[in-house]
């Protein structure tokens, strides 16, 4: 199990899903719209993983992967404006896109002792704020009583394409190989003992298929409103 709760989360805004539903985008902006703070979690387990690689240990060895997890000193903005990341000082926002981090952040992620460690780490950066914050397991683990949690989707098609748009992609084969990129990490993501992607039993799940950004952003930031009135 993940560390004990944190003390307020209910200034929280959750939105979890799996990779190229649009998320990163979506979040950065209704942080923007709202004038609060925005933590990509993601972005951790990147600069972990980076650490990892850099380091040459194995991904799958757990017990290495913690201690690295352990010594880490990961600098990330909450400002929605700076998208800036560095691990002991140095900057690794490049190198956490890489094709190789984003191969191997799953089995990284997949590691308990390190997700206590980052967990712990994205309660600290958000305390006493608000903030919109994206990831996989925030409204389930991270802050089980966030203010409102947004659940994003999108057929595999749909985020494969997104994805491919993203990276400049146009080759029907290549198109073929991030999808199967994409299933295969939303699998380890999904069947991991260990705060699993899955929707919290309260989210609000929004499918970004058929949605343009800008319609996904409206309809989280009228859901802000619906829940901010409830309360
Ligand atoms: O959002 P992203 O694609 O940058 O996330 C990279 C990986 O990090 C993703 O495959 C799963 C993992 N992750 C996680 O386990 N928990 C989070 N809160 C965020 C990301």
């Amino acid at each position: 199990m993940t560390s004990s709760k944190p003390d307020d989360d209910t200034t929280v805004i959750a939105i979890d899903g799996p990779s190229g539903t649009g998320k990163s985008s979506v979040a950065r902006e209704v942080a923007r719209r709202l004038g609060v703070g925005y933590l990509d979690t993601g972005a951790m387990y990147r600069a972990l993983t980076a650490v990892v690689l850099a380091e040459g240990v194995d991904p799958a060895d757990g017990e290495a992967v913690a201690e690295r997890a352990a010594g880490l000193a990961i600098g990330i903005d909450t400002d929605p404006e700076i998208d800036n990341v560095t691990v002991n000082g140095q900057d690794v926002t490049e190198a956490i896109r890489s094709p190789e981090v984003t191969a191997a952040v799953s089995a990284v992620s997949a590691v308990p002792a390190a997700r206590r460690r980052l967990v712990a780490a994205q309660r600290r950066l958000t305390q006493g704020s608000t903030a919109v914050v994206e990831g996989r397991d925030i409204g389930t683990v991270v802050f089980p009583t966030a203010r409102l949690k947004i659940f994003l989707t999108a057929t595999p098609a749909a985020r494969a394409a997104r994805r491919a748009a993203q990276l400049g992609v146009v080759e029907p084969a290549e198109i073929a190989t991030l999808a199967e990129g994409l299933r295969a990490r939303d699998e380890l993501d999904s069947t991991r003992a260990e705060s699993p992607l899955r929707p919290a039993a309260d989210a609000v799940v929004i499918d970004s298929t058929e949605l343009s950004r800008e319609d996904v952003v409206e309809a989280i930031l009228n859901a802000v409103t619906a829940h901010g009135r409830s309360e």
